[in-house]
């Protein structure tokens, strides 16, 4: 089928590629006419597992192009995903601005009957605003989709094309999209749930959301163990061999970040309250998110007493999880920032992450460029990001670069008695 992606960003990239890896003629289009020069030239513009060799090959093959020009990327497409950013505003609302853009730049070039899907996350109701709004432009027949997202970055094409479900939301049952989208995704072998486009925007943020509950909820538990002889390891090992619980999302750590948590649990908070519905729970999960990177730098303070004015700390992490080159809302980031403000000198090593950290810190910070450069002669070791590199470092060596033996493990990522018996003051979250 002849499909185009509005948006190459973290989703649209991910998608377009994967869709022309089932066999689909794919359009992919961006405004930003630098990410679309290199995505040409199969340069990959986001970190993701696969991406470089599903870009050439596709692009190779002739199944994938990429454009700046709107009329390019309508003109033969039966399908048009729409996956472009819908950021939180400064209130916490889902900034649509550029959905409305990419729609009114479709409809004007609209000729014939297109299936319009939406990928990006959107509050419930958006739906029904993207027909109105097109049919303002556009007398003709169309379908309007809701289609979300669950991708998880550094295993966005994974998560494409093995997902746990397909959500497909329609305006009406018999809408002729159903067939179409079927059609679409036939070699995906995964269960779908068709439903109307609200409930389908619902699962988006009612999903992501409780995904969120469950890290806040662990992290709670992790705070109430590090007072007592719990491992919150073993904690979550327990809970999670409830089936009914499940073992995933239980790691407890910094807390989430991501361009997707933050901006989606504060959406859906706003759109409840929006609704009239005070979503206490929600706002819960929020403030102890915000609070988890605070008790990271309570145990720093532990270790090296509460002035931490020209100490040196080295911070192994940067992008808010591991297999990302991402740092937007980065616990890691937020934790260097209030180890700035209490003068402290830091110096950070990440494997991805140092470029887009430098956007955000500048040279606040110094930038190792090994694990050991991080160590050398710094009195504290804070481990922010969940790489696995960090988790395979021997104690020997660190305890010979560093000038004191502290370690405060944010993501639990260590064996504690390893490390107190080489000589460590060790504090992990919850252990
Ligand atoms: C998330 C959702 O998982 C995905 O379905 C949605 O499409 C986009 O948002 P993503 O933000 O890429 O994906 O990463 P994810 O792996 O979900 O992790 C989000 C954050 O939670 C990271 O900061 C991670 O470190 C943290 N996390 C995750 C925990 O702290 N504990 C966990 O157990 C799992």
């Amino acid at each position: 089928m002849k499909i185009s992606i509005i948006g190459t960003g973290y989703v649209g990239l991910g998608v377009g590629v994967c869709l022309a890896d089932l066999g689909h003629k794919v359009t992919c289009l961006d405004i930003d006419e630098n990410k679309i020069k290199k995505l040409k030239l199969a340069q990959p513009t986001i970190h993701e597992e696969r991406l470089p060799q599903l870009l050439k090959k596709n692009l190779s093959r002739g199944g994938l192009f990429f454009t700046t020009n709107y009329n390019e990327a309508v003109k033969d497409a039966e399908v048009i995903f729409l996956a472009v950013g819908t950021p939180q505003k400064k209130d916490g609302q889902a900034e649509l601005k550029y959905l409305k853009q990419a729609l009114i730049a479709i409809a004007k070039r609209l000729e014939k009957y297109t299936v319009i899907v939406n990928k990006s996350t959107v509050p419930v109701g958006t739906g029904k605003m993207s027909r109105e709004l097109i049919a303002k432009y556009y007398k003709g027949k169309f379908s309007i989709v809701s289609n979300p997202e669950f991708q998880r970055e550094g295993t966005a094409i994974d998560d494409f094309l093995r997902p746990d479900r397909i959500v497909l939301g329609f305006e009406e049952e018999n809408s002729p999209a159903v067939v179409i989208m079927k059609k679409l995704y036939a070699k995906i072998k995964a269960p779908s749930l068709l439903t109307n486009l609200e409930s389908a925007e619902m699962i988006k943020y009612a999903a992501n959301a409780f995904l969120a509950t469950k890290i806040s909820f662990i992290n709670e538990i992790a705070n109430i163990c590090d007072s007592n002889e719990a491992d919150i390891k073993m904690v979550a090992r327990g809970m999670g061999m409830d089936t009914r619980i499940g073992e995933k999302f239980l790691v407890a750590g910094l807390g989430y970040g991501g361009s997707c948590f933050p901006k989606d649990v504060s959406a859906l908070y706003k759109i409840a309250g929006a609704n009239g519905y005070w979503f206490q729970l929600l706002e819960a999960v929020i403030n102890i998110n915000k609070k988890q990177s605070q008790r990271v730098i309570m145990k720093v303070k532990q270790l090296l007493g509460r002035d931490l004015k020209d100490n040196q700390i080295a911070i192994f992490g940067l992008a808010f999880k591991a297999g990302t080159d991402d740092v937007r809302e980065s616990p890691a980031i937020d934790v260097i920032k209030q180890l700035l403000k209490l003068g402290a000198k830091v110096i950070a090593f990440d494997p991805e992450a140092q470029f887009n950290a430098k956007k955000i810190l500048g040279d606040r910070i110094t930038y190792a460029r090994t694990m050991n450069d991080a160590l050398r002669n710094s009195e504290a070791l804070i481990i922010a990001t969940e790489w696995p590199q960090f988790a395979r470092v021997s104690p020997q060596r660190v305890k010979y670069l560093m000038k004191l033996p502290n370690i405060i493990d944010g993501r639990n990522l260590l064996d504690p008695a390893r490390f107190k018996q080489a000589g460590f003051n060790y504090l992990g979250i919850g252990r």
